[in-house]
């Protein structure tokens, strides 16, 4: 299908979108790493077809998104499988035109026809409560990464789909060997893909010791990887 000048097409990756999408991971964060996450997230478990996302224009790609499967893993080692959100990108020329909003909107659709429960999303908190995110700490839901809780959402994405559900939300194994990867190179400035402020605190936790930041990360680093 072509998309027409004014027309945006949301559709599933395909083969010849992969170094457009790694580019525009590239410019919109600044930095390599959240591309070399996308790169390996799609060859790893968590990968699910359909579910990494390109917004088309003018037969360009200008936008992606990646849902990757994670679980909620109670007290007791029970788990129920969720979609996280994250990296998604968006060329800087067409920032704030509504395109991030489209590709989270079909990839929530999309896992919900896959009959997930639930999605996940670290990130910033103006953007994601928009789309019917919550707070995950309100249904005692948290991520593994210090001081992220007031920025780790979880959306119900069938009625009741959360009842009785608490726990850590494990990310796919690809955010902990990045950040493995990272905790090895020499430090540098941390990564623009979370909120200023929680790598602003971390960064005050860490007392100089300054880590990149991703969803998933830094903790789950230290954990062991999700079992898939
Ligand atoms: C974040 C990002 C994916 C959003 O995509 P986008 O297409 O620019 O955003 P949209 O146009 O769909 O969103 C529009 C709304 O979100 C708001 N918004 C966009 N980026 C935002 C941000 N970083 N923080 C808070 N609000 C943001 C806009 O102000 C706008 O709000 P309004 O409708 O009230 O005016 C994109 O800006 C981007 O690629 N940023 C760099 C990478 C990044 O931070 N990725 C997210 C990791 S958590």
């Amino acid at each position: 299908m072509k998309s027409s000048e004014k027309e945006l097409l949301i559709r599933g990756e395909r083969e010849a979108d992969l170094a457009a999408i790694h580019e525009i991971n590239l410019l919109a964060f600044g930095q390599e790493d959240e591309a070399k996450l996308v790169d390996s997230l799609r060859k790893g478990k968590s990968y699910i077809k359909g579910l990494s996302l390109v917004a088309i224009k003018e037969d360009k790609v200008i936008g992606h998104a990646i849902f990757t499967k994670a679980f909620i893993v109670n007290k007791a080692g029970k788990r129920q499988a969720c979609i996280a959100l994250g990296p998604m990108a968006v060329h800087p020329e067409h920032q704030r035109h509504g395109i991030g909003i489209k590709l989270v909107e079909e990839g929530l659709e999309r896992g919900r026809e896959l009959a997930f429960n639930s999605a996940v999303v670290l990130g910033h908190k103006e953007y994601y409560p928009r789309f019917g995110f919550k707070p995950a700490s309100e249904r005692n839901i948290r991520s593994t990464f210090p001081g992220a809780e007031e920025y780790f959402f979880i959306l119900e994405l069938k009625g009741g789909g959360l009842k009785g559900i608490s726990g850590v939300v494990q990310y796919a194994r690809e955010f902990s060997m990045l950040a493995e990867a990272k905790k090895k190179e020499k430090p540098k400035e941390p990564a623009t893909e979370m909120p200023n402020e929680i790598q602003q605190k971390n960064l005050s936790q860490q007392s100089g010791d300054i880590n990149t930041v991703q969803p998933g990360g830094e903790n789950i680093l230290n954990s062991n990887p999700p079992p898939q």
